[in-house]
């Protein structure tokens, strides 16, 4: 049995992703977000499967390899009879890929395999997701969330067709060396550093990790995200292939993620509207 104190907790958080996918499909209507790393594994997939839910956005699954959002939501395009993100990219009519929608999941683009032989170069692809995102408007009124593979030209052409690009970090040495190398090369795009994998308490983030990061961000005059993610030991041996937010009811540590997760997609609209 849920304590009131919890059932109370649950309640507030449906209310508030009802009303957050609202805001995010009026607010967030025709714009791009890019979430992008140079280092692998920062937690691109993760903000994308549950922002892409609690903001009512497309995800287009720019990844290949075997982390991408589709997987993490179990859709595999091999199981389609065609593959409409190569199609699309080498449609001679431009026409935009299918969506692929179904229950608790946000609007997906599947990704696919081929993408990795297949990809455009940057300045193709920017122009292809700007021609797509307009074309679904016509359909529903909605924003578009990529997620990419890192350092990909394919991930430097949505951030360079992005209102917003979403650069999840990890405080450790390298994925902060990885991140000193993007924002040199992406210093001038719209960037939001999201601290991913926190500790649970503020106090106990690294000092030497902390510093680093608020050096580099303001070298580089680069905001950071007020919302961070903490650290969530049970993510990556969780099971389900469903978005955590899309979820009915909510533990103790499902909703301590989703409680980060909201305030993050709360940013985001404030960022990109
Ligand atoms: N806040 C967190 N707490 C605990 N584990 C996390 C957190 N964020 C992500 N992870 C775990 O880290 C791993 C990498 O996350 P994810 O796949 O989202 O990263 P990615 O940047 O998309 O990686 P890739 O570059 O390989 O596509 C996964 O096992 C995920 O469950
Ligand atoms: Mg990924």
């Amino acid at each position: 049995m849920k304590s009131a104190a919890m059932r109370e907790r649950e309640l507030a958080l449906l209310e508030l992703i009802e009303k957050l996918r609202l805001e995010g499909a009026s607010k967030l209507a025709g714009k791009i977000i890019a979430i992008v790393s140079a280092k692998g594994s920062q937690g691109k997939t993760l903000l994308a499967k549950e922002l892409g839910w609690i903001l009512d956005l497309i995800v287009a699954d720019l990844d290949w390899a075997g982390g991408c959002v589709s997987r993490l939501l179990g859709c595999i395009a091999a199981q389609l009879t065609s593959d409409r993100l190569i199609e699309a990219i080498f449609d001679p009519k431009g026409r935009a890929p299918r969506l692929h929608r179904s229950r608790g999941r946000p609007d997906l683009v599947l990704g696919s395999d081929a993408l990795e032989e297949n990809q455009p170069p940057p300045d193709r692809m920017t122009e292809l997701l700007l021609s797509w995102t307009r074309q679904w408007q016509q359909k529903r009124p909605q924003g578009v969330l990529v997620d990419t593979h890192p350092s990909s030209s394919a991930a430097l052409g949505a951030a360079q067709a992005a209102d917003l690009v979403l650069m999840p970090v990890m405080f450790g040495t390298g994925e902060l060396d990885a991140l000193e190398t993007a924002l040199d090369k992406l210093r001038d795009f719209p960037l939001l550093l999201v601290p991913n994998a926190t500790p649970r308490k503020l106090e106990h983030l690294p000092g030497y990790e902390s510093k680093r990061l608020l050096a580099l961000a303001q070298h580089y005059d680069v905001p950071i995200s007020q919302a961070f993610i903490r650290h969530q030991s049970w993510l990556p041996h969780r099971q389900l292939r469903t978005v955590i937010a899309a979820s009915p009811s909510f533990g103790a540590k499902t909703a301590d993620l989703t409680d980060d997760t909201t305030a993050l997609a709360q940013e985001v609209i404030r960022y990109a509207a």
